[in-house]
């Protein structure tokens, strides 16, 4: 049995989607885990929660600096902010990339300033930070989710180098295809069929075996999460682009 017991964890984005399945998969393992979001979680059970509002640069970093504590073992970026719909670029208003910008990449920059320190006393921590496949693939309608993806993992590959490995790992998790989860619903109609869509519990196994083995092996990966939880390096295959023009 797999016990994550006396550790302590942080999901920046963790009120639904991806980042929930991740803080509950940590929390039900067994580690005490904190979720920062806009909004609470439902359905909390042992999840504790704190307001962060990443697009709000004035006091994004003081309510971070103030719900983390030591000690931190684990800390996981969800956060994003992807827009109402996909939309071309030169139809893009300044307002969705600068939202783009502050939460998707200001979000990891500040997340990962205030919690490295942290980490490193851990000896080691686990930083996850969930990317997509637009990393790897560009495509039409979605250029400013495009560029921040890629600029974190940028932000990342480079920290990562600069780290040490003994005090801590740097590791993305991506899904293989698209996952059903309540930014994406919001971006669909309303009869949209979801039955090729990942669940975002898909990333549970992952992720928990990541925080017990404190990403050994993985340093500076991206690992490509498939339906049935299980994963795969994208240094042995990069992940199919999910770029649609009738996908809006
Ligand atoms: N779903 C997919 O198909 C898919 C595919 C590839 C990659 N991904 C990646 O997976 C991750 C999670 O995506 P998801 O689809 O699971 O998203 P989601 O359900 O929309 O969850 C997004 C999370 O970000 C938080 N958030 C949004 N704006 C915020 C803000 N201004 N300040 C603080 N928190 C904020 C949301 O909480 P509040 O609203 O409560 O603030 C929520 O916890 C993202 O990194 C995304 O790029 C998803």
């Amino acid at each position: 049995m797999i016990s994550l017991n006396g550790r302590k964890g942080l999901v920046v984005g963790g009120s639904t989607g991806i980042g929930r399945a991740i803080a509950d998969a940590w929390s039900q393992a067994g580690m005490d885990v904190q979720v920062l979001s806009r909004s609470q979680p439902t359905n909390q059970n042992k999840l504790r929660w704190s307001a962060v509002d990443l697009a709000d640069q004035a006091s994004a970093h003081s309510a971070l600096k103030e719900a983390i504590r030591e000690p931190l073992h684990a800390v996981c970026f969800a956060a994003v902010h992807y827009g109402e719909r996909r939309t071309m670029f030169t139809d893009t208003p300044l307002s969705q990339w600068r939202q783009q910008l502050e939460v998707n990449l200001n979000g990891l920059w500040l997340t990962l300033s205030t919690t490295l320190p942290l980490l490193r006393k851990a000896r080691p921590g686990l930083f996850l930070n969930v990317s997509s496949e637009v990393v790897f693939n560009g495509g039409p309608g979605r250029a400013g989710y495009a560029a921040t993806k890629a600029a974190c993992a940028s932000l990342l590959d480079s920290i990562c180098q600069e780290e040490d490995p003994d005090e801590v790992r740097l590791i993305s998790v991506l899904p293989a295809g698209m996952v059903d989860s309540p930014g994406i619903r919001r971006r669909r109609p309303s009869d949209f069929d979801y039955a090729t869509y990942m669940r975002p519990d898909s990333f549970g196994p992952v992720a928990v075996e990541l925080a017990m083995k404190t990403g050994i092996q993985h340093n500076g990966d991206s690992l490509v999460v498939s339906g049935d939880g299980d994963w795969r390096s994208v240094r042995n295959s990069l992940p199919t682009s999910q770029s649609d023009r009738r996908r809006k």
